[in-house]
């Protein structure tokens, strides 16, 4: 199937099984805002949970933060938002469609690998076990035709971003003679920049009202708090500082479902070091950050590292960890070095002192910072891409299955009795009474048990328990595994450790806890 179209399944599937609505459907929707459904709100939690307890109960160095969404303005003005935090946006006079410029030629640079792993693929089914693909890249006339032309476009796109010209963005449009997907015509505007940030006002306007912005990312509430949390906390550099919350942006090209949105979610943590060990650290987030990935099990070979072309105003390293959607390799995650830039920034426009003892040097310094940022509405469109299956099952029937990690299932168990009489419901609530408190459980009565566990399957549910009438007679029951559909008889006072032991996430921190040790 192509992936354009298991993307469209995916979407109809969120609507479908309560992960994702349009927001305001009934008044035919809000551009790139959604809501979260029954299901997806029980996701979205597991996901920010599994985030909290890796950065801040695992870490002894790392607390947490609510920092409010509406700031003093001049927060804004200081850590460069109001004049640097742009998109080049260009519009097509035929369609008036309005495009990011960089986005536009990124996606140029994304045909350009495509068409090299298409002749990869063609050449490996050719060739099989005698292909040696590093001496086919290197040889083959097409392949390093085309990957001379992309290095030539990445070299002159990342020097026209760095060098902020927007004449020469619109010049390499031209050149590639990149057209509008919908007009499918080259008529293009000149590039312009848009800030992102959206507006409101506080106070009434006859007491004079203040413009204020809706926080574009939730870092800037941590950098203000840096002293706060340092001093009551008692903290010691190295330190972070991790905060989850709502963020806005109005985006220009808000596509691809949740993956661009206006209002979405962030955790992000700033990790405070002494100057000159920064880039240690960012090494060490580097690390610790994809291994929290990758104990997922979604399979290492679809998450990779991705530098930026483009360093952020307060930048001097940064990297993506990106994830193999649907549509290619996409960012979920941002690990940046953002030097000492913010908290110099707002000591100045604050005029207060912000600064950090270090008694190990005898030293006051501004220290330095590491920040993890990723979107939890990417963590979850990537959980779920990653989960989505479809699978043909003997006798022609076929399921479609989200083989999400049991630690971020929605529902952990659903107890179902075979029957609705005989006793076998007050029997099923009985054991669903026992497991509810420790986890999300349903109760399902209605319809086959074949189309009862389908549903599961379609949320992702883990393990479905199966109540029959020798349940009442020896108290087993039938517990079905969602990945494998194999079947077992087991006493059900043995469920809830079994279960509990699966979807409680304590694997996921064994994992990391021994990837700490390593380090
Ligand atoms: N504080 C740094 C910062 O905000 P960013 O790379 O702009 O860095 C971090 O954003 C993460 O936030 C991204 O990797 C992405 O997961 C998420 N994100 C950013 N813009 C988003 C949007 N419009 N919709 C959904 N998620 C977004």
């Amino acid at each position: 199937m192509a992936q354009e179209d298991v993307f469209k399944k995916l979407v109809s599937h969120c609507k479908e099984y309560g992960f994702v609505f349009p927001s305001s459907e009934i008044y035919d929707g809000l551009g790139a805002v959604y809501d979260y459904g029954q299901n997806g709100v029980e996701l979205k939690n597991n996901i920010k949970k599994y985030w909290w307890d890796a950065m801040v109960k695992l870490n002894d160095n790392v607390v947490g933060l609510d920092s409010a969404i509406f700031m003093h303005p001049t927060i804004w003005k200081a850590s460069g938002h109001v004049d640097a935090f742009n998109d080049p946006l260009i519009d097509n006079k035929d369609s008036k469609k309005r495009y990011r410029a960089d986005v536009l030629i990124e996606e140029q640079l994304a045909k350009y690998d495509e068409k090299i792993e298409k002749e990869i693929a063609k050449a490996k089914k050719k060739f099989g076990d005698s292909f040696d693909e590093q001496k086919f890249r290197e040889t083959n006339n097409h392949v390093v035709e085309t990957q001379t032309k992309r290095d030539a476009l990445h070299t002159r796109f990342a020097k026209a971003l760095n060098d902020n010209n927007l004449e020469e963005l619109r010049q390499i449009i031209i050149d590639e003679e990149i057209v509008c997907p919908i007009s499918g015509t080259r008529n293009w505007t000149e590039v312009r920049q848009f800030n992102l940030m959206f507006t409101t006002e506080m106070g009434s306007t006859a007491d004079g009202s203040m413009k204020i912005y809706l926080r574009p990312e939730t870092a800037q509430g941590i950098f203000v708090n840096f002293l706060n949390v340092q001093k009551t906390g008692r903290m010691k550099v190295p330190f972070g500082i991790a905060q989850i919350g709502k963020a806005f942006r109005n985006e220009i090209v808000a596509r691809q479902f949740i993956f661009r949105m206006r209002e979405f979610e962030q955790m992000e943590m700033q990790f405070f070091v002494r100057p000159g060990e920064e880039m240690k650290w960012f090494e060490y987030w580097k690390a610790f950050r994809m291994k929290w990935h990758q104990a997922l099990g979604m399979g290492a070979e679809n998450y990779q590292f991705h530098d930026h072309d483009k360093l952020a105003h307060y930048a001097n390293a940064a990297t993506d960890i990106e994830f193999r959607m649907p549509f290619g390799f996409k960012e979920v995650e941002g690990i940046h070095s953002r030097t000492n830039f913010d908290l110099s920034q707002h000591a100045k426009y604050s005029g207060k002192k912000i600064e950090y003892f270090d008694p190990e040097i005898n030293q006051s310094y501004t220290p330095y910072v590491i920040e993890t940022s990723i979107g939890v509405d990417r963590m979850f469109l990537s959980i779920l891409a990653g989960a989505y299956t479809e699978e043909q099952l003997e006798g022609g029937d076929s399921r479609v299955v989200l083989k999400l990690p049991a630690a971020l299932s929605p529902v952990k168990v659903a107890v179902l009795p075979l029957v609705k009489k005989d006793g076998l419901p007050d029997k099923a609530r009985e054991i669903l009474s026992n497991l509810r408190l420790d986890m999300n459980c349903q109760y399902d009565e209605k319809d086959s048990i074949g189309k009862r566990y389908r549903r599961q399957d379609a949320i992702g549910t883990p393990f479905c328990v199966t109540v029959d009438h020798q349940t009442l007679e020896d108290n087993t029951v039938t517990i079905r595994y969602r990945d494998s559909m194999e079947q077992e008889r087991i006493d059900a006072s043995k469920l809830h450790d079994l279960i509990l032991d699966k979807v409680s996430g304590k694997e996921l921190f064994r994992i990391l806890s021994e990837a700490k040790k390593e380090e």
